[in-house]
């Protein structure tokens, strides 16, 4: 992605600035969701390396193309090792971003990871005229009752559920796995967020599941928020990089919230190495990105660098 992919983000940034100025003018018209200002505990390296790294590089290597990822030559590959095969390249980097779902033989776990998207579907999805709530899909999920959430994230996720809900039960049985992960960027963020709480309804218990989405948006009301947190539960981190703007859009005065998990990266080197990263008590905390200010806000770190400077492209 280059700088001017970003422009429609950076309209929604623009439109949220006006909102936040009109709404402080009429304090009335605003809907307050009170932020937890709980104290943030830094995370060591041990539990990036664990838990945050792999989903990364996974979803990273998506944004090269499907002739690279499927053979598994990709320069990002390279960083997961050769133990991977990867059972299915999907999406059309159009309406719906390109996705995998692979077998990593070294844990022996199935991963589903989404890429972000391009600029032409980012324009009709991020659009504002488009920030409409709609109700949660009745013939997916379990629970319906006061959720609302984006009708453009529903709808991208509709496209390739019923698929990824029949690929990954078959791969759990074909590789003997109990184990998956859930990864995704940006707008893959959005529909793997939607993927795990499918999955987490529709497959049984003792698998183990885990779920690290990148740059994630906020996706619906609060009651999508604590239906994310009940379904998914403590296996879900929403990795946030220091002043993304993307994470606190569609604004809270729109009624979007996000769920809890939040792992914030407040520093970076200059080798793209994250110096500080801190776990975020609560749904949005006022220490996280959630306490950004809109007025300073760095499109750029959108795309990372995350970690041990993973930035998502197909670069190295
Ligand atoms: C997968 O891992 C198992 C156990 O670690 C190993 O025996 C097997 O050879 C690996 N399979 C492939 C295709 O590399
Ligand atoms: C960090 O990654 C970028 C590509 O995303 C690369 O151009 C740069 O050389 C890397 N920096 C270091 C210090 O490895």
């Amino acid at each position: 992605m280059s700088f001017r992919d970003y422009t429609p983000i950076l309209k929604l940034v623009f439109v949220s600035i006006f909102l936040a100025r009109f709404t402080a003018a009429f304090p009335l018209v605003h809907h307050s969701h009170p932020l937890s200002t709980d104290p943030t505990t830094e995370v060591n390296s041990d539990f990036v390396s664990a838990n945050l790294l792999r989903p990364a590089l996974f979803t990273r290597a998506i944004y090269c193309g499907e002739d690279q990822v499927t053979k598994w030559v990709c320069e990002p590959c390279k960083a997961l090792g050769s133990d991977i095969h990867v059972i299915k390249w999907g999406g059309d980097n159009n309406a719906v971003p390109n996705y995998i779902i692979a077998h990593d033989n070294s844990t022996n776990t199935i991963v589903v990871a989404h890429r972000g998207t391009n600029t032409k579907s980012l324009l009709s999805i991020l659009d504002d005229v488009e920030i409409k709530h709609v109700d949660l899909d009745k013939s997916i999920f379990k629970q319906q009752e006061k959720i609302r959430i984006h009708y453009g994230f529903q709808n991208t996720f509709k496209h390739t559920s019923s698929d990824i809900l029949a690929e990954v039960k078959e791969a759990l049985a074909e590789y003997k796995s109990q184990s998956l992960l859930i990864a995704g960027h940006s707008l893959g963020a959005t529909i793997a967020t939607l993927d795990a709480v499918m999955l987490h309804e529709q497959l049984d218990s003792s698998v183990k599941k885990t779920v690290v989405v990148f740059g994630l948006p906020r996706m619906g009301n609060e009651h999508w928020a604590n239906y994310v947190d009940s379904t998914i539960g403590p296996g879900f981190y929403r990795v946030t990089d220091r002043k993304d703007p993307v994470v606190d859009l569609p604004p809270h005065l729109l009624d979007y919230y996000h769920p809890s998990g939040e792992i914030h990266i407040e520093d970076v080197n200059t080798a793209g190495q994250a110096t500080k990263v801190v776990k975020c008590p609560g749904q949005e905390n006022k220490h996280c990105s959630a306490g950004n200010s809109v007025f300073h806000d760095a499109i750029l770190n959108h795309r990372g660098p995350y970690f041990e400077n993973i930035s998502f492209s197909c670069k190295k």
